[in-house]
């Protein structure tokens, strides 16, 4: 069987844990816990074929952005979050897609999924889909809204991830 690791990657509080932990343990995690670095393994199946998924959550906190080469370094594909509920929180996502292309080289070849989070929380949505739609073009990197807490889309981020892992 086939593993890949996998990193998550965002600003603080956008919601990392919560999508990591709703995918590898279906719950989810209403009480802010801020994260330092936690592993996670899950077997998934995608298009029939069953791989071993390691997923490295990693801390927002400004404090621990150091170590973010050593995570892409090591990372085969990443999952960069953000929340829809925040649109500062994209700028970050944009530092680390630069980042990643210039510490894997330049590539453009590396399997990157974009996360916009908390999609149940309608009434303090702060990024339009018009605004990422054109982002995620522009970037030329798949895009999902999703919400832990409602189990939306989630499994749909990291099945978009295996496809691109083993093609490349
Ligand atoms: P750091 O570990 O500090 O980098 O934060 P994080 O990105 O891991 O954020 P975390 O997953 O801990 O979530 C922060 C807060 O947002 C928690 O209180 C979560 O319950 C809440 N949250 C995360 N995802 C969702 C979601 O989809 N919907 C709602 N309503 N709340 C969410
Ligand atoms: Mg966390």
């Amino acid at each position: 069987m086939r593993e890949f690791n996998v990193v998550v990657l965002g600003a603080g509080g956008v919601g990392k844990s919560a999508l990591t932990v709703r995918f590898t343990q279906d719950v989810f995690l209403e009480n802010y816990d801020p994260t330092i670095e936690e592993e996670y393994r899950r077997l998934v199946k995608v298009d029939g074929i069953t791989s071993q998924l390691e997923v490295l959550d990693t801390a927002g906190a400004e404090q621990f952005t150091a170590l973010n080469e050593v995570y892409i370094k090591s990372g085969r594909g990443f999952v960069l979050v953000f929340s829809l509920t925040q649109e500062a929180s994209l700028r970050e996502v944009d530092n680390l897609r630069q980042q990643i292309y210039r510490i894997k080289g330049g590539s453009t070849t590396v399997p990157i999924v974009v996360v916009g989070t908390k999609s149940d929380l309608v009434n303090e949505r702060e990024v339009q889909l018009t605004t990422i739609s054109n982002l995620s073009q522009r970037w030329n990197l798949p895009f999902f809204e999703t919400s832990a807490k409602k189990n939306w889309h989630v499994s749909d981020v990291f099945e978009d991830l295996v496809r691109q892992m083993r093609n490349r």
